[in-house]
């Protein structure tokens, strides 16, 4: 024990060096912890706008040491230190007296000790309310129209503030006029209110909202001092005298007049106004007086208007005027009267009191009784009015439109046109009564119906227009208003000539004339109007060969007996007097032909074989004389020439086989032209040619061929003579004439041709 206490001895020595030596190493020896951190909202989370707000950061610490630690407390609102303090206590606060509403948000506070640190949870703090706002005015007394200065502000609190401020009667519910609006950056609002008329004593109220977090914290409605409002006119009065009945006759006078207070700079203007017609009005001055003779028109309802510039006031007054006399009413027995009959007008008022008439027409005086009467001219026509008059009270009727009629003159008709119309010509009828009372109505008439009406308001034409195809006949009928009946014109009668505007050439019979007929060409028009002029001419002639002037459609021209001179192109033209503007009409080309007739050509083919025979049988017995006077041979070389002949001559049948073949395909083209017998022989003949073509006939149709075959004749003809009969068997019998004709002569003529010596035998 006594070691103990030695050691106990030994060891508060220590200490007491220890902490004599080094003092400063005791606090960092020291273990220590923090236990838990936490805050206290006094009065509570939820605060009333202006109560004491009491923040407390409350810290528990942990140590071995007697004395507290030293430590920081740190205060922090929406995450921003605001508040830092070093302390040895438990508890440190914060105080806020009377807490606004910007003050509200999340709080939390932070212990740092050492190295140790420690928050807190986050504290939601609510401010309720806004604190009350202040109205000041500039001024207590207004006048009407005035204008009132409010200032509405929030001191305690920070913008934005939103301020409603309200205008109230003192004596009326509800608010007069109400304006919000929103300051950004001061915590006051100021607004100017006008003042109305009928404000008699009025204030202002006042409400402030903020916005707080997503809560809107509004104040009290805070009201103003009183305004009072002094009238700077009064309401407009009316005075109508005379006063009680007012009778028609009576000097009425309609007064307004108002109070204007000495506060006003310049008068208001007065109007009074009677429906929408303003009847008096005045600009300085405080009455306007309407001052009228007082008549039933003047009854009704008055206005009186004063207006300012902010300020109008309104007052109304009904006039009610006693009637002295009815309107006085004009009649007439007739409005529409005829030239020379009587015009009766006449005047009266119901209950006939005794009274001054007068008659008028337009502005002049026609009567001055109460009736009015005249045999009726023209010059009466117009409106009529009478007036009558009691006193001094003079009304004035209705109005009568008297119409006096003229007979209508018997209308003209006359149109535009020389004596004749050309077809498709619009023409323009024209109709007039030069006297008589319009309006006027004209009817044209054509072929006994009306074409067209037309009315006039003068007595000028009325003009038709129209397109006579054909002659016509056109007349007028006018009216008006008289009651004579419609008056008719004369018949205007209208030449219509149609022009020629299509011509036509034709031939009668036959294109193809055979010599020595008549040949009849006919030219021919359109339904054109007589005398038409027709030429004919023939073609690359200049002048027409033939010219007639018809009433007819058409034109003949003939010829008894056409030659080959008369062949050729033909063509007309024909023209009337509606024609000589245009170029005259021509009608087709026209080819005419003329060929000779067969009994011709066979009368002279006989009388040209008869001449070639002669000359043969001439020149064959010249020619024998000779020879037989120089040698005997050439008659005995002959003898059995004869059946030689016929060898050959079969010889020359097969021979020409092609050409044979040729003409048998050209007898069967004869054979087809023989159907129709008016074609054959088509082609112009000439006297020197036409007996060898009549004889080698049958490619007749073909000139070129006839033409080739005429250069070898020789070969042909035999061949062509055996098969005619085929192909000539068809024929009509004026040509089968002409064919035995030909076959009469065909022996001699072989026998002439192919054998001379047999010829020359003969002879001899
Ligand atoms: C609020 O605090 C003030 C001192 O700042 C004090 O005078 C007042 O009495 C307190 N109000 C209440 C209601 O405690
Ligand atoms: C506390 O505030 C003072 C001055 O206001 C400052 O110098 C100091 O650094 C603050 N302490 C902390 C821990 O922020
Ligand atoms: C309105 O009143 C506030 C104080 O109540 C003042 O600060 C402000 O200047 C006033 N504003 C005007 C325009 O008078
Ligand atoms: C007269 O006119 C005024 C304004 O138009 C109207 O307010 C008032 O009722 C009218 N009075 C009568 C009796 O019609
Ligand atoms: C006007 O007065 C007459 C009597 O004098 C009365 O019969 C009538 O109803 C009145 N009219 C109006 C619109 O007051
Ligand atoms: C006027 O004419 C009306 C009707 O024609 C007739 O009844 C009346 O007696 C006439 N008055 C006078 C004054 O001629
Ligand atoms: C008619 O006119 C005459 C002359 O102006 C006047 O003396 C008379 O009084 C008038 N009569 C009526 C009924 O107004
Ligand atoms: C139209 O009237 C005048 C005079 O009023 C007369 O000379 C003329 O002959 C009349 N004309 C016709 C077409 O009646
Ligand atoms: C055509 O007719 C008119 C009358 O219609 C006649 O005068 C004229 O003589 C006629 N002309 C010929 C050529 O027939």
């Amino acid at each position: 024990m006594q070691l103990e206490t030695a050691q106990d001895g030994k060891m508060w020595l220590g200490v007491l060096l220890a902490l004599m030596l080094c003092p400063g190493l005791e606090g960092q020896e020291n273990p220590f912890t923090i236990n838990y951190i936490h805050m206290n909202i006094l009065p509570g989370l939820e605060v009333q706008n202006g109560e004491n707000l009491t923040l407390q950061c409350v810290v528990d610490i942990s140590t071995t040491s007697h004395v507290k630690p030293q430590h920081w407390v740190l205060f922090y609102k929406d995450d921003v230190l605001f508040h830092n303090v070093s302390s040895m206590k438990n508890t440190e606060s914060y105080f806020i007296p009377q807490a606004r509403v910007y003050d509200a948000g999340t709080y939390k506070c932070t212990v740092i000790l050492n190295n140790k640190e420690k928050t807190t949870s986050e504290y939601q703090v609510w401010v309720k309310g806004v604190s009350n706002p202040r109205v000041t005015l500039d001024k207590k007394e207004a006048i009407e129209g005035g204008v009132v200065t409010v200032n509405c502000s929030v001191p305690e609190e920070n913008p934005p503030i939103y301020f409603t401020i309200e205008k109230l009667k003192l004596d009326a519910k509800g608010f007069k006029q109400k304006r919000e609006k929103v300051s950004q950056n001061q915590n006051f609002m100021v607004m100017e209110f006008t003042v109305e008329e009928q404000d008699h004593v009025i204030l202002f109220q006042c409400q402030a909202r903020i916005f707080s977090g997503t809560n809107v914290e509004i104040s009290k409605a805070i009201r103003s001092e009183l305004v009072t409002v002094t009238e700077s006119f009064s309401n407009p009065r009316f005075h109508i005298s005379p006063k009680g009945v007012i009778t028609e006759g009576d000097q009425l006078n309609i007064k307004c007049t108002i109070q204007v207070t000495h506060l006003v700079q310049s008068f208001p203007e007065i109007i009074i106004q009677k429906d929408k017609a303003i009847v008096a009005h005045k600009t300085h001055g405080n009455e306007a007086t309407y001052s009228v003779m007082a008549m039933v028109e003047h009854n009704g309802n008055y206005t009186c208007k004063v207006e300012a510039s902010r300020i109008s006031k309104v007052s109304s007054i009904v006039v009610n005027i006693t009637e002295l006399f009815s309107k006085p009413k004009l009649e007439s027995s007739t409005t529409r009267l005829d030239h020379g009959e009587s015009l009766n007008l006449w005047c009266s008022i119901p209950g006939a009191p005794p009274a001054n008439f007068t008659i008028q027409k337009e502005n002049t005086i026609v009567s001055l009784s109460q009736n009015f009467t005249k045999i009726a001219s023209e010059r009466d026509r117009g409106t009529y009015t009478c007036s009558a008059g009691i006193g001094k009270v003079v009304k004035k009727s209705n109005a009568v439109q008297i119409t006096v009629c003229e007979m209508l003159s018997k209308p003209r008709i006359f149109y535009d046109s020389g004596p004749e119309v050309i077809k498709g010509q619009t023409i323009a009828v024209s109709c007039q009564s030069v006297n008589g009372t319009a309006p006027i109505s004209y009817h044209l008439v054509k072929a006994n119906s009306i074409l067209e009406s037309c009315n006039m308001d003068s007595n000028e034409p009325a003009v038709f227009k129209d397109k006579p195809t054909k002659d016509v006949e056109y007349q007028c009928i006018a009216d008006n208003c008289h009651s004579h009946t419609e008056m008719i014109s004369e018949v205007l009668r209208v030449k219509v000539i149609a022009p020629v505007d299509e011509v036509k050439l034709t031939i009668l019979l036959n294109e193809e004339v055979e010599s020595g007929k008549e040949v009849v060409l006919r030219c021919s028009v359109n339904d054109a109007s007589g005398p038409i002029t027709y030429r004919f001419y023939r073609e690359k002639e200049g002048s027409p060969f033939y010219q007639i002037i018809s009433n007819d459609t058409y034109a003949m021209w003939h010829k008894e007996k056409a030659s080959k001179e008369h062949e050729g192109q033909y063509y007309c033209t024909a023209f009337n007097r509606a024609n000589l503007v245009k170029s005259n009409p021509q009608s087709n080309i026209l080819t005419v032909r003329v060929f000779l007739a067969p009994w011709k050509k066979g009368l002279i083919a006989v009388v040209v074989i008869g001449v070639i025979i002669a000359t043969l049988i001439l020149g064959a017995r010249c020619c024998f004389l000779k020879k037989a006077k120089a040698k005997q041979t050439p008659v005995e070389m002959a003898r059995p020439a004869a059946p030689l002949l016929n060898s050959s001559n079969e010889k020359m049948l097969s021979d020409p086989d092609t050409e044979a073949n040729r003409h048998y395909g050209y007898s069967e083209d004869v054979g087809n032209h023989a159907m129709k017998p008016a074609n054959e022989n088509k082609e112009p003949l000439t006297m020197d040619v036409e007996y060898t073509e009549v004889q080698v006939t049958p490619s007749e149709p073909y000139q070129e061929k006839n033409r080739s075959q005429n250069k070898a004749p020789s070969g042909n003809i035999p061949d062509s003579r055996d098969k005619q009969p085929a192909g000539l068997g068809l024929e009509t019998k004026g040509t089968e004439t002409v064919y035995s004709e030909i076959r009469k002569t065909n022996p001699d003529f072989v026998e002439n041709r192919y054998s001379r010596t047999e010829g020359s035998l003969d002879g001899t």
